[in-house]
């Protein structure tokens, strides 16, 4: 039996609302933004993401789809109430746009989006594994294990110092944390997968937590698996409606019945159970992971 509670996206309707950002600040290679968005953190479960439109109303920044990002966290800001967190790689056109911001801009912003983490029913080891931006969501996971008993292990990968995502609150959230660098800047050198067999059998973890790419999350599925763990995935495909409408985002799945199938990443995901997941043809879809 499954120690996990599945969630259900049923009881938590996501709100389109028009939110203003309160605070931006650079933090290695990431922007982190403070939000207000009305509604939206009261709903938000660890997993969940928002879609934020693109550019200033009739200029040139404007884009069709929206983009979207995990939630890092939901904080109280003075009389603002609470407000979302979310960490911005600017890589593209959307990206840099966001980071661009300066305090008081209005967003328009849709959420909470999608299937969050399932949590165990027990208390029991957790080991979480996030790489660079992908671990936004994995921080307020942990603050929810550690609340119900569970002993949170964290794994924490990027390209190089700028790209580890909070290592110094990594510290402060769990039992024990392990630093993986590709550079080798600070911790370990390597891969996530190069370590997590070994850092999954000091954990003992019963549950796995993964958010990162496609090759990342396909590693501890496998590792998982391989230590009779559970394990769930935090899957980003690109999104065109972020809203289960356009089934643009497929994942190729084994479902409960047995029977191969294809689920929508925004609306079905984007946690998945590593397990039903079909790798070998995602990423083969995928290309190369990014
Ligand atoms: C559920 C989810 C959560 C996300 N959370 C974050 C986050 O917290 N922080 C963050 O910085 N980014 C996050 N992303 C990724 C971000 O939404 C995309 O990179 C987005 O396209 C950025 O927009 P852009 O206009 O800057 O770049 P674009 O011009 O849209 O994209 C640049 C390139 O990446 C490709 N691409 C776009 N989205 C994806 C994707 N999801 N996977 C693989 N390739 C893609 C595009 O085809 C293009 O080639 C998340 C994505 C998903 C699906
Ligand atoms: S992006 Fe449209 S259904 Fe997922």
């Amino acid at each position: 039996m499954s120690p996990v509670a599945e969630p259900t996206t049923a009881t938590r309707t996501p709100l389109h609302v028009t939110g203003e950002l309160l605070a931006t600040k650079k933090v290695g290679a990431y922007r982190h933004l403070t939000l207000v968005a009305p509604g939206v953190p009261e709903r938000f479960r660890p997993g969940n993401f928002v879609a934020v439109s693109i550019g200033a109303p009739g200029s040139d920044t404007t884009r069709l789809a929206r983009r979207a990002f995990w939630i890092h966290q939901v904080k109280p800001v003075g009389g603002y109430g609470p407000t979302l967190q979310l960490v911005v790689e600017p890589t593209g056109p959307g990206s840099q746009w966001l980071a661009s911001l300066a305090p008081g801009a209005r967003l328009e912003v849709t959420g909470p989006l999608g299937r969050p983490f399932a949590l165990p029913k027990e208390p029991v080891s957790c080991l979480l594994v996030g790489e660079g931006y992908a671990a936004a969501p994995l921080f307020p996971l942990a603050e929810r294990l550690r609340e119900r008993g569970c002993a949170v292990n964290l794994l924490v990968a990027g390209a190089d110092e700028a790209h580890l995502l909070s290592a110094l609150e990594a510290r402060r959230s769990a039992r024990a944390v392990t630093v993986v660098t590709r550079d080798g800047s600070v911790g370990l050198r390597g891969e996530v997968a190069d370590v997590v067999d070994d850092v999954l059998g000091r954990s003992q973890a019963a549950v796995v937590y993964a958010a990162g790419p496609l090759a990342t999350l396909h590693a501890v599925a496998v590792a998982a698996e391989a230590h009779g763990a559970w394990s769930q995935t935090a899957v980003e495909q690109p999104l065109t409606c972020a809203t289960g409408l356009c089934q643009g985002c497929p994942v190729p799945v084994v479902g409960e019945d047995g029977v191969a199938r294809r689920v929508r990443a925004c609306a079905d995901g984007p946690v998945l159970r590593g397990d039903r997941v079909r790798w070998a043809e995602l990423l083969g879809e995928a290309g190369e992971p990014r």
